[in-house]
Order: C-alpha cells, then sequence, then structure tokens
C-alpha cells in the first residue's frame, strides 16, 4: 500500500517536471530570438522576421512532426535555428513542441 502511494506520488511529480522542464527549456535557448510568449517580438526575432508561433494558422499549419524537425535538425532557410539534436534529448524535443502548442492565442 505504501509503495503504491509512493509510487503514484513519483510519478506525478515527474510529469510535472516534464512540463517545467519544457517551460525551462524554452527560457534557457529558445526564448532569446522567439520571445517568452513565441511571439518572436525580439531583436533577433524582428530582424529574421520570425514568425509569430501564436498565430493560429502557424499552429495549424505545422505539424507536430514538422516543428519536431526544425527543432532537431535546424532551419534549411536561416541558419540562424540551429540544429538541436544534439543538445536536447528526444523527449526534451518533444516536450517542447507541446510547449510551442500552449502559445496558440484563443
Ligand atoms: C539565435 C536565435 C534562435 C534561437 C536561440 C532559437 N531559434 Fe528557432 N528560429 C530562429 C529563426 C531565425 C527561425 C526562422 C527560420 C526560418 O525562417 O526558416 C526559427 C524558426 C524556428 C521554428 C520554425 C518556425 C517556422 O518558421 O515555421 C521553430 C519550431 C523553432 N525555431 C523552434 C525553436 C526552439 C524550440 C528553440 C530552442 C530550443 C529555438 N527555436 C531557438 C532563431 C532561433
Amino acid at each position: 500500500m505504501k509503495t503504491r502511494v509512493a509510487l503514484v506520488l513519483a510519478l506525478s511529480l515527474a510529469a510535472t517536471a516534464h512540463a517545467e522542464n519544457a517551460a525551462e527549456v524554452w527560457t534557457a535557448k529558445c526564448k532569446s530570438c522567439h520571445g517568452e510568449d513565441g511571439k518572436a517580438h525580439t531583436t533577433l526575432g524582428k530582424k529574421e522576421s520570425i514568425v509569430d508561433m501564436s498565430q493560429p494558422a502557424w499552429q495549424k499549419a505545422e505539424t507536430d512532426a514538422d516543428i519536431r524537425e526544425v527543432i532537431a535538425d535546424g532551419s534549411s532557410r536561416n541558419s540562424k535555428m540551429k540544429a538541436y539534436k544534439d543538445k536536447l534529448t528526444p523527449a526534451q524535443i518533444d516536450a517542447l513542441v507541446g510547449y510551442i502548442r500552449t502559445f496558440q492565442s484563443k
């Protein structure tokens, strides 16, 4: 019984850590260009015309696989968007895709 409680607790802690981790990674590695809210209202965002990820049209046009690919391999159109596959784990990249989905404005 005690083990089961501990297990449930450990699992829910792990799930929370997952979500927090994506936000942390975003803040540490992505925010400087893409902005806290993905709108890219940053110096580099303006200079490079980075897309506003909160736009429903962008969210609709991009599949999870498209987003994952840009994060893993970088952009073929703009070398400022680097490949992160050697810096992030596949799980972190997946979590970032989920995090980017939360930017969509209603
Ligand atoms: C040094 C600035 C910079 C950083 C840091 C950066 N990006 Fe980017 N990112 C860009 C630029 C510039 C583009 C536009 C590329 C293009 O036009 O194809 C881009 C494009 C993207 C796109 C595709 C958007 C589209 O055009 O459809 C995604 C997704 C993305 N970045 C995610 C991330 C994530 C996640 C991180 C952090 C792990 C990150 N970026 C960090 C500069 C950056």
